[in-house]
């Protein structure tokens, strides 16, 4: 049994700061920032909870798709920055919406959105959900140093979502794939403070090797969008477009080199938002369903990299 996708909805918080505003506190540039990243903003969390951008955004999807949220079969929320760790952000997203269905949360850092789109069709092929909301919602803001400038510059917070329902030729091809590593791009869990603990716990924010995500990330992009289309059996130029993780300007464009597809098919918004990790995917996703990019019957390729080291990607048909 396939799927189809219903609908799509994003959330950002209000508050915007410009790379010139992180200048002043930091010792960096938009000149540096926006040609090593092509970031000139990213929007932060001020007042907003992640609960609230996780709840706009689903409640946006839901009313994109004509779906009420007592007719959800599953919420699975993808985050690795939940207001909570306990419990799941998706059942506070649930308690919001009025939902009564099941409701947990994958963590696959910034594939999570792939990820967790891959545990929603598997309940509908196992024939126990019809109509599944995905929300992936981040607050990165929250795990950052701010006093590295080689790491805060790069990302920003947000939300995006989907609702999928039984029924339709979804997916066209899928694949997941982890390359075990820890180490690479990684943020610490709680130090707590048990009295037996002898071992000095790491600070819970987050670390990463620039370089070597950026390499991971190009030659992640390109194997799975030639993987996709090989399982097609389509060639790469008849995909219409492509929704990658958005974590540098210069991955994607590496990315649209080396395969060779037009430029205007890659669609980008960290100029404005930064790397919002797992909520990328489904916020780009939404800014072309809300620009009439998205034609009935287009192509479009999902790619996802990141902290595990994990990549997701889905090919999929537009309704
Ligand atoms: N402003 C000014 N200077 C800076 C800044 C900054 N914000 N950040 C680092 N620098 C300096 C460094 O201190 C260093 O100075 P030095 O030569 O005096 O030591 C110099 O710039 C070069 O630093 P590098 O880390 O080598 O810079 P690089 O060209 O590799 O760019 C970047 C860093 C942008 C992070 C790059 O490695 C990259 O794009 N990596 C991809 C990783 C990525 O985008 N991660 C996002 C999250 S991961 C994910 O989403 C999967």
């Amino acid at each position: 049994m396939g799927f189809t996708i219903l609908g799509t909805g994003s959330a950002l918080p209000k508050r915007r700061v410009s790379n010139d505003e992180l200048s002043e506190f930091l010792d960096t540039s938009d000149e540096w920032i926006f040609t090593r990243t092509g970031i000139k903003s990213r929007h932060v969390c001020t007042t907003e909870s992640l609960d609230d951008l996780a709840v706009a955004a689903s409640e946006q999807a839901l009313q994109t798709s004509g779906v009420d949220a007592s007719q959800l079969d599953l919420i699975v929320c993808s985050t690795t920055t939940g207001d909570h760790l306990v419990p799941a952000e998706a059942c506070a997203v649930a308690e919001r919406l009025g939902a009564t269905c099941p409701a947990f949360d994958v963590s696959a850092a910034c594939a999570g959105f792939v990820f967790a789109l891959d545990v929603a069709e598997g309940y509908i092929a196992r024939g126990r959900a019809r109509r599944v909301l995905i929300v992936a919602a981040e607050q990165m803001t929250r795990a950052l140093d701010w006093t590295d400038r080689a790491t805060c510059v790069l990302f920003g917070d947000g939300a995006g979502a989907a609702v999928i329902e039984a029924g339709g030729e979804n997916p066209l091809a899928v694949e997941l794939s982890t390359s075990p590593d820890a180490e690479t791009l990684r943020v610490p869990g709680l130090a707590g403070s048990s009295p037996y603990k002898t071992a000095q716990d790491r600070e819970s924010v987050l670390s990463m090797n620039g370089r070597r995500v950026f390499k991971f990330g190009v030659n992640a992009i390109c194997d799975m969008v030639h993987k996709l289309a090989s399982d097609a059996s389509i060639a790469v130029e008849d995909i219409d477009h492509f929704v990658f993780h958005q974590a540098n300007e210069r991955i994607l464009s590496q990315a649209v080199k080396r395969l060779g597809v037009p430029d205007d098919c890659v669609v980008r918004t960290l100029r404005e938002t930064g790397n919002i990790s797992s909520a990328c995917i489904p916020f780009a996703l939404d800014r072309l369903a809300r620009t009439n990019a998205l034609n009935a019957g287009d192509t479009i390729a999902l790619v996802g990299f990141g902290a595990g080291l994990d990549v997701g990607g889905y090919l999929l048909r537009w309704k």
